[in-house]
């Protein structure tokens, strides 16, 4: 695990692969620790500068060598874009963007000179917690190659202050930044893990992993209690698979009487469509549909760290959705754990029967508020495109609360419409309702299918499928999972308990 830390000094004293030092794009002439690095290399830096080689834009790297001139052995220059515009995502984009290029030519330990990193209005404790975020994020590989690939090198990142006090602060903000680095890592393994491998039952063990690290409590159910307690929504999705499905309990408790909060989040670990099955490239992200779960389990691990005053709950519905000649189909008619009943109109539309039961559970279980991630709707990516998460609920305040939480964490977050006419469409002749309702609005019909099992309890619908994957590397993300949630679910619980 890459080691994130402050030192006090002159970063240009130090003897390490690469100094990451910040340009931006609207001051000519360099300041800090970049001025005093181009006196050093006999005004190099400003060479660059005057050849428009280096323009400061955001995430623009270019790397210097020294030659002996001073110990560092490259010098660094990273692009903030516009210093009055900066901020927390901007610095999570620069610092990432560099390491990325220093982990790809293979240094192994890196100094940054944070000072420069700075902007108006940034406290000390978010540029730590934005420093470590980035480096952590950015250093993010998976890889299952057997020769000839990048390997991952780095080793210490080491984030340079040059006054103490500033240092302190820095300080806290790197604990915070790794530990939300790190469960987002842990996020994007489960999900980037092959679905043969990241089975119901192995995604359960990884939740009991996590318990019994921290010493949290965590209950894993199987298909006869699932059964047994009228879970009969998750048990149709399930029932096509080969593998046994598998409820998962997770419980964080920080302070008895206070509010408990629930999540739950959508774990089919393969979603082939089951007998509606979907093609070939509808397929091949579909390891990942479980990312919501993976975001659940992941904060839970962060949360165990944090310590925060509130309780949490944390339920996974885990299953595949296959076929077979045991699959559940169209035209079955399911009873919900609270009794409702479910016409199958497309077999495809199984994230949100899995959730209804889940989160009828959570609810039993004393939650709330709810929140839940789901990779739940193509729709929702149609929606939004690949950088927002679409949010429905049932509660404008807390719809909100959970907006603030994801721009506080960096992830951003929509909020959909979900007015009472869309209920229409998902009424059914033979059942209490339908569990699809026609491609127009399909996000927004989704979250009204689930909302249908919440009632007046205080929830919000997170769909993370415009965001769980990534197709190309960037900034701090790299191609495939994203971990998205992790940040945000913590996020919003602290609020909670600093409240
Ligand atoms: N897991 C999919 C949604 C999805 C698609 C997530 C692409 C990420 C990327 C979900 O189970 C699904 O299949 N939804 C259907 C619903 C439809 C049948 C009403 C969809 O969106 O097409
Ligand atoms: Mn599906
Ligand atoms: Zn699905």
């Amino acid at each position: 695990m890459l080691k994130v830390q402050v030192s006090v000094g002159d970063p240009l004293a130090l003897e390490r692969d690469a100094l990451v030092v910040a340009v931006a794009e609207d001051e000519e002439r360099f300041k800090g620790i970049a001025a005093k690095a181009d006196k050093r290399l006999n005004g190099q830096l400003r060479k660059l500068r005057e050849w428009k080689e280096v323009k400061g834009k955001l995430g623009e790297v270019t790397i210097v060598h020294t030659l002996g001139l001073m110990p560092p052995r490259r010098i660094v220059l990273v692009g903030l874009g516009k210093r009055e515009e900066l901020d927390a995502e901007k610095i999570r984009r620069s610092i990432g963007s560099a390491v990325k290029a220093l982990n790809k030519i293979g240094c192994e330990h890196i100094a940054i000179a944070l000072d420069d990193f700075s902007g108006e209005g940034i406290a000390p404790g978010v540029l730590g917690r934005a420093a470590a975020e980035a480096a952590i994020l950015a250093s993010y590989q998976y890889r299952r190659k057997s020769a000839g690939d990048e390997e991952l090198n780095l080793n210490s990142v080491e984030l340079v202050a040059t006054n103490r006090r500033f240092a302190v602060d820095v300080e806290k903000g790197i604990q915070l930044g790794t530990v939300l680095a790190n469960a987002t890592n842990f996020a994007r393994n489960l999900v980037n893990a092959p679905a043969s491998e990241m089975t119901p039952t192995a995604l359960a063990e990884q939740a009991k992993s996590v318990a019994d690290k921290w010493g949290l409590k965590c209950e894993i159910f199987d298909e006869r209690w699932i059964e047994q307690v009228g879970m009969g929504a998750l048990r149709a999705v399930s029932i096509g698979s080969d593998q046994p499905p598998r409820f998962i309990v997770m419980r964080y408790e920080g302070a008895e009487g206070a509010t408990k909060i629930g999540l739950v989040g959508k774990g089919i670990t393969f979603d082939s469509g089951g007998l509606c099955l979907k093609t070939a490239e509808g397929m091949l992200e579909m390891k990942g549909d479980m990312a919501g779960a993976a975001a659940v389990i992941a904060a839970m691990d962060a949360i165990a760290q944090l310590k925060p005053k509130v309780n949490v709950i944390a339920c996974v519905p885990a299953t595949e959705n296959m076929p077979s000649g045991r699959a559940f189909k169209p035209g079955d008619i399911l009873r919900t754990f609270i009794g409702k009943t479910v016409e199958v109109v497309n077999t495809d539309a199984e994230g949100r029967l899995i959730l209804a039961d889940a989160i009828a559970y959570a609810k039993q279980q004393g939650a709330s508020p709810i929140l839940d991630a789901a990779t739940l709707t193509g729709a929702a990516i149609i929606a939004l495109g690949p950088f927002c998460t679409g949010a429905f609920g049932n509660d404008e305040k807390l719809v909100q609360e959970v907006i603030e939480a994801g721009k506080e964490a960096g992830e951003p977050i929509w909020a959909m419409p979900m007015l009472p006419d869309y209920r229409e469409l998902i009424k059914s002749d033979f059942a209490d309702i339908k569990n699809t309702g026609g491609r127009p609005g399909g996000a927004i019909i989704a979250a009204c299918f689930i909302g249908e099992f919440v009632g007046d309890t205080p929830w919000v619908h997170l769909d993370i499928a415009p965001t769980f994957w990534s197709e190309k590397d960037t900034h701090y993300i790299s191609k495939g999972a994203t971990g998205v949630m992790v940040r945000t679910f913590v996020q919003f619980v602290l609020r909670q308990s600093n409240r």
